[in-house]
């Protein structure tokens, strides 16, 4: 029976914050593309009034009326930096082992292409992760997930990738689905929001010819995704050695048919005209492209398909930082993301990432801090609600005891949150 009581609304005041950072105009615009300082949105000596999980207001500490706010309860931030949650748009979390012996190997001289070919590589987590339980992969996803929360991250994209065979693939598909569901209505809420990408073209399976695989994937398991709702997005490794853009075409038209959306692992190693075949597509993103040609480049600013470049991963394999400027006068969004993955990243903190970033692939501090909010968000398809702080959005927060957004960049992910928020809730104190 419906309640006739109604549940009084909670209104939350955060007061003297130090610096706010909102990202008003951008997301006042709907725009994540040529971005510059004055789309920080920056408020200084103020407060954030949050009303039922939304954003409802922000204002200078000169100009605030508490008692007229009739708050349910207040929270001093003591002169700390608040942000809007941070979103990581690239990861892949949903593995069992290690492959810390190839971090060895790299050591040595190999390359992540030679220990791949040579059976390491995503073939050795395939075999790990198949071989792990449902619940033993939704404990190391969920833990994996609740480490990213703590660190500020409150939107988290996660990819399968692992599977490599239809059965498989749904089987980590609803693991994944499972833990996006758990706590969506609770208001102790101990995960991020989770994003499901399904990257079932990761690699070719042992088992199966490249051709036969492409074609279950396309006619058996996007049909089952669909029907079931496990993924807001597919993905696909375009590389040589992995799958083309011609590989691929089936695929990708079939997503789309079904109303998922497309993002690309592309032009990492080589040109293999993944950035071009991203925009022709209408990809959310295009990621890694460190390869990636000036035709494709120019493709994608005209489409506003969102660049994103993966530092952690050129840390982890050496292999060379993308640059940004050219993707930047094209016209691309950018996006900073993790690519949290057992091989080439074990790098999960955005936070120095996002540093890295800026330092590596050549972003301005609006834009690098952009990356790995507003940007990713719409990246996401969540430019309506995450990724900055204006009225209406989620109110999902970070506070750092830091003096201002320079000092957060510069610090490199060394200062931990000391607060953060999921829809006007907090879930670290
Ligand atoms: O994004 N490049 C392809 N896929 C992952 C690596 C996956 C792995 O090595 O396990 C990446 O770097
Ligand atoms: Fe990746």
């Amino acid at each position: 029976m419906m309640s006739l009581v109604a549940t009084p609304s909670s209104v939350i005041l955060i007061k003297n914050i130090g610096e706010l950072v909102t990202l008003a105009p951008l997301a006042d615009e709907h725009r994540a593309h040529d971005v510059s300082a004055k789309d920080l949105g920056r408020i200084y000596k103020s407060w954030l009034l949050i009303k039922d999980g939304k954003v409802a207001e922000t204002g200078s500490m000169s100009s605030l009326q508490e008692d007229s706010l009739k708050c349910s309860s207040v929270f001093d931030a003591a002169g700390g930096l608040l942000l809007p949650g941070l979103i990581d748009s690239h990861t892949h979390p949903l593995f069992a082992g290690s492959r810390h012996g190839e971090f060895v190997q790299r050591l040595e001289g190999r390359s992540y292409q030679e220990i791949a070919a040579s059976g390491g590589g995503i073939q050795s987590t395939v075999r790990n992760t198949r071989a792990a339980s449902s619940s033993q992969l939704e404990v190391l996803l969920e833990s994996r997930a609740r480490k990213a929360l703590l660190q500020g991250v409150t939107t988290l994209e996660i990819k399968s990738g692992y599977a490599l065979s239809v059965e498989e693939e749904l089987r980590h598909l609803r693991i994944m689905k499972n833990v996006q569901q758990k706590d969506l209505h609770s208001s102790a809420r101990r995960l991020p929001e989770l994003m499901i990408t399904c990257l079932a073209l990761h690699a070719v399976p042992t088992e199966h010819s490249k051709s036969d695989f492409i074609k279950a994937c396309t006619e058996q398991l996007l049909p089952r995704v669909h029907e079931e709702k496990l993924a807001q997005y597919v993905d696909a490794f375009v590389e040589e050695g992995y799958f083309s853009v011609t590989d691929i075409e089936d695929y990708v038209e079939k997503a789309k048919e079904l109303g998922i959306g497309v993002r690309l692992h592309a032009d990492e190693f080589s040109d293999a005209g993944g950035a071009a075949a991203a925009a022709t597509w209408g990809a959310a993103c295009a990621d890694h492209l460190q390869f990636a040609s000036a035709e494709g480049m120019r493709a994608m600013g005209k489409k506003r398909v969102a660049a994103t470049m993966l530092p952690g991963t050129s840390l982890y394999t050496g292999i060379p930082y993308t640059d940004a400027r050219p993707f930047l006068e094209a016209g691309c969004p950018l996006v900073i993301a993790t690519d949290f993955n057992p091989g080439s990243c074990l790098l999960d903190n955005l936070h120095f990432l996002c540093t890295m970033g800026a330092l590596h692939n050549h972003l301005s501090l609006a834009q690098s801090f952009v990356a790995v909010t507003y940007a990713a968000a719409c990246s996401l398809g969540l430019g309506k609600r995450k990724g900055a702080l204006v009225k209406g959005f989620d109110a999902d927060l970070a506070l750092f005891p830091l003096s201002s957004l320079e000092e957060w960049l510069a610090d490199a992910g060394r200062t931990a949150a000391t607060r953060v928020w999921f829809a006007g809730e907090a879930v670290r104190v």
